[in-house]
């Protein structure tokens, strides 16, 4: 597993090395939760990155080796839309993975988008308390997430009020149309989990990486303030995405 605040970078030669290490990675990694604990618990994130990872976790040999049964899959983010859209967050993993895989039904806490940003923002911080206890902050296993090319993550945007948010657990996100409100995880809820991991692709983040990765972040970007306050935070990218990131070693045989 990654220790300690600093991240833990991992540099694949192409998107496709990348979904295969992210998934085992989740395998390996949902192992050790399982070894001590009775469920896992996961966030997923949307975006198109993580579209190869959610195929192969529905295909041999990672469809078979992970156990279902314990796995709990929420979202870090989701569009206001109703979940057959297609920019649903969940329709995304539905479609690729959890339709083709055996989670009990109760197991997929999706949020309820089609409810408007307001209700579904307070529907989903209900579900969360309801699993994650009521008087503390939930500490998912593993987050995933990606980044934009603006730095923004899950649905936390540069310069949004989002980022300031300190209690509650689950945001409303009013955008300008035509772009869709959101619903999306606050900062202390990401900080707060035993795993996060970033996975990006494409050269259209690499001036984002490198601030974040290289140079502390300088511009305050969203997804350079998700540091796991006791937990592990990693990095894996692909060539493209990691080419102004000097020094860092790529995964030989990915
Ligand atoms: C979403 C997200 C978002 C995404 C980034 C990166 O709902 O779109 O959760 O934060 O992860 O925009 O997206 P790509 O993987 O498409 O680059």
């Amino acid at each position: 597993m990654t220790s300690g605040r600093s991240p833990s970078i991992r540099v694949f030669a192409d998107p496709e090395s990348l979904g295969r290490a992210a998934a085992d990675f989740i395998l390996n990694f949902s192992r050790w939760v399982l070894a001590s604990r009775g469920r896992f618990s996961f966030a997923l994130s949307g975006g198109s990155t993580p579209k190869k990872l959610y195929s192969l976790l529905a295909a041999s040999p990672w469809r078979d080796e992970f156990t279902w049964s314990m796995a709990h899959f929420f979202w870090s983010d989701e569009r206001c839309v109703p979940p057959d859209h297609a920019e649903s967050n969940y329709k995304l993993a539905f479609d690729s993975f959890l339709s083709r895989v055996p989670p009990p039904p109760q197991n997929v806490h999706r949020i309820h988008g089609e409810e408007g940003p307001d209700k579904a923002a307070r529907v989903y911080e209900e579900e969360l308390q309801r699993f994650f206890g009521r008087n503390s902050v939930p500490a998912f296993d593993l987050v995933l997430l990606g980044a934009g090319g603006d730095g923004h993550t899950a649905s936390l945007f540069p310069g949004a009020p989002e980022i300031q948010e300190q209690k509650r657990l689950a945001l409303p996100v009013h955008l300008e149309p035509p772009r869709l409100n959101r619903v999306t995880l606050s900062l202390p809820v990401l900080n707060n989990a035993v795993q996060v991991l970033f996975l990006a692709a494409g050269s259209s983040k690499a001036g984002v990486v490198r601030q974040i990765i290289r140079e502390g972040n300088p511009e305050g970007y969203p997804a350079g303030l998700v540091r796991p306050v006791h937990g592990s935070l990693m990095w894996m990218l692909d060539h493209d995405a990691a080419r102004e990131l000097r020094g860092v070693q790529s995964d030989k045989n990915r």
